[in-house]
């Protein structure tokens, strides 16, 4: 596996790839790599000659007083996980590489980033639309993977591929999950072992809404409701939203029909926590 750390070294790489007629994959990431960042590399290997993964903790997307300074970070682990799943390039530029000063371009997407995260973060979709169309531009036409587990990314980063005519394919992964249902995220590392236990109801309460829409309730205020009230009963647990919405629009909706999809977002301890589900699959 190739280390590189220049824009320059990615461009070398990827028009050799063009000249061998390779197809390219690419995988970004913020590292402190998981096996749902694995599961996006193993698919990227499989469908495409060349993957490539970035890792880069995005200043653009955190805002003042998040977790930017502690977002845990582990180059070395990260380096030996991405050369043991057969990654061939690993990109990890610092922050000046990514932006000479002062940044005065930035991608934004309209409506789709202003609830859920959105409403939470206000600037931080422009921040990863901007990244990730920076890492877009310089990866060139390729097919890049993303979790389905940052649902609301997901989409917000397929739009912004076809709203400006990227030569990239778009493709979402399901989420991994632990055998509790625990969605792996980076930032599970922040859970005392009291708030781990806790932190299932997320996946436990979504599961038990898709139950509940199977069984025929589709009117999304119960389903909320329903939601609520279970992750009410953990005094950890502190609820941001419970949003139902229409899939790849992410505009709310009253009634839930095939390709909506659930989504909530909680407080644990230090930890803010996303996850999300389509009723009629259910966790898996
Ligand atoms: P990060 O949180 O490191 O996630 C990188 C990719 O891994 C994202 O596409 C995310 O959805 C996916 N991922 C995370 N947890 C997952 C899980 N449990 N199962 C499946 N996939 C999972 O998301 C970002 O970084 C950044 O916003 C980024 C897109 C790199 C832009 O900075």
């Amino acid at each position: 596996m190739k280390l590189i750390t220049q824009i320059a070294e990615m461009h070398e790489f990827v028009d050799a790839c063009r000249t061998k007629k390779e197809t390219v994959g690419l995988v970004p990431t913020m590292g402190f790599l998981h096996q749902g960042h694995i599961s996006l590399m193993e698919r990227a290997i499989r469908e495409n000659d060349k993957t490539i993964v970035t890792i880069f903790v995005n200043p653009l997307q955190f805002a003042e007083g998040e977790d930017l300074s502690s977002y845990p970070r582990d180059l070395e682990q990260d380096t030996s996980q991405c050369e043991a799943t057969g990654v061939d390039l690993l990109f990890t530029p610092s922050p000046e590489e990514m932006y000479s000063q002062p940044i005065l371009t930035a991608v934004h997407i309209d409506s789709m980033t202003s609830n859920m995260e959105g409403a939470s973060r206000p600037t931080h979709f422009s921040g990863v639309a901007t990244v990730v169309a920076k890492l877009f531009n310089i990866a060139g036409p390729c097919s890049a993977y993303f979790g389905e587990k940052d649902w609301q990314q997901l989409q917000i980063i397929t739009k912004m591929a076809h709203d400006l005519s990227f030569r990239v394919n778009v493709y979402g992964c399901p989420t991994v999950r632990h055998s509790d249902g625990l969605a792996l995220s980076s930032r599970n590392a922040y859970l005392t072992p009291e708030e781990r236990t806790s932190a299932t109801v997320l996946s436990r309460s979504l599961q038990k809404a898709s139950e509940t829409v199977q069984a025929g309730e589709t009117t999304a205020s119960a389903i909320r409701a329903q939601i609520d009230d279970q992750i009410a009963t953990e005094p950890l647990v502190e609820l941001d939203y419970v949003e139902i919405v229409e899939g790849n629009t992410l505009n709310s909706i009253d009634q839930i029909s095939q390709g909506s999809r659930i989504l909530v977002a909680a407080k644990i301890g230090k930890a803010r926590l996303i996850d999300n589900v389509d009723p009629y699959c259910g966790i898996t």
